[in-house]
């Protein structure tokens, strides 16, 4: 019999199908937003800063949807924007999030630790329900949650508690909403990246002691960068990882393996 050549391409594909990229003007969510056009999705981009996500939606031919994430009561705008705009959504990836304190746990401001998990968990939580019904009538839907190594592992030197539980919440949130959802075929798992130079660890990199010590940490003998990343977010999202939910995919360069 003929291989059948297209038949991993198939897999990957995302032809028509609409998505919402969150945290998509920079970084991880822009190069996942990218991806996910150049394998035939129709994406809107979501963020604050709505001069870029204006450029992105122009070149992908997506839709641009500026709201502050941050803030509860905005979040429940996205959902009717995307459907209005490109219809109902099939894939949501969260990766929008920000690190609101580096000092030490026991000095945390209550008002960091809030907006932290205000950002960073009850946001994808909140966009995640908003999603819910167009999944469950189109009786399919990914959902792709951005975590992050620490959300697993205590990283010695770089002070992080909010940030770290805030992750470690979407791990737990993943499994229990897979779990819920399975039976509507809405698959949900998360990918807790390493660390790779963007906006927010750009102060870090600049440290050549920092950059070292990260250097150092990783068994891989490169950097690592968000287009590393991207590939675990595109397969999770579509059929490649039909039989996959509840995880959490870690990417790291083997950080976590030591
Ligand atoms: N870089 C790393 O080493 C690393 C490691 C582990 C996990 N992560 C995670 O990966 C994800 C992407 O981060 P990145 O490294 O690509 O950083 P980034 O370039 O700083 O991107 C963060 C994105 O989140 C958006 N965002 C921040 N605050 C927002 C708000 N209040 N409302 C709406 N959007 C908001 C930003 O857009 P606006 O400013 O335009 O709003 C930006 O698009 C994050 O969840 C981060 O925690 C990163």
């Amino acid at each position: 019999m003929a291989p059948d050549r297209d038949a991993a391409a198939r897999m990957f594909g995302l032809d028509g199908r609409v998505a919402i990229v969150t945290g998509a003007s920079s970084g991880l969510g822009a190069s996942v937003a990218g991806a996910l056009a150049s394998v035939g999705a129709r994406v809107a981009v979501v963020a604050r800063r709505q001069d870029r996500l204006a450029e992105l939606a122009k070149e992908i031919d997506g839709l641009a949807v500026a709201c502050d994430l941050s803030d509860p009561d905005r979040v429940g705008s996205v959902v009717p924007a995307v459907v209005e705009g490109l219809g109902p959504p099939e894939i949501l990836v969260n990766a929008a999030g920000n690190m609101f304190t580096t000092e030490p746990a026991e000095c945390e401001p209550p008002d960091a630790i809030r907006r932290t998990m205000d950002l960073n968990l009850v946001a994808p939580f909140l966009l995640a329900q908003a999603v819910f019904p167009h999944m469950r009538a189109l009786g399919r839907g990914s959902i792709v949650n951005v975590s992050s190594i620490s959300g697993r592992v205590g990283v010695p030197g770089i002070p992080q508690a909010s940030y770290a539980a805030s992750k470690a919440g979407l791990s737990g949130l993943t499994a229990e909403l897979a779990v819920q959802w399975a039976r509507h075929s809405i698959r949900v798992n998360t990918v807790a990246p390493g660390f790779f130079r963007s906006e927010i660890t750009g102060p870090l990199y600049e440290s050549e002691r920092a950059a070292e010590y990260l250097r150092r940490n990783t068994p891989l003998p490169m950097e690592g960068t968000a287009q590393d990343i991207v590939g675990a977010v595109v397969w999770l999202a579509g059929d490649a990882a039909g039989y996959v939910t509840g995880q959490t995919v870690v990417v790291d360069g083997g950080w976590t393996a030591r």
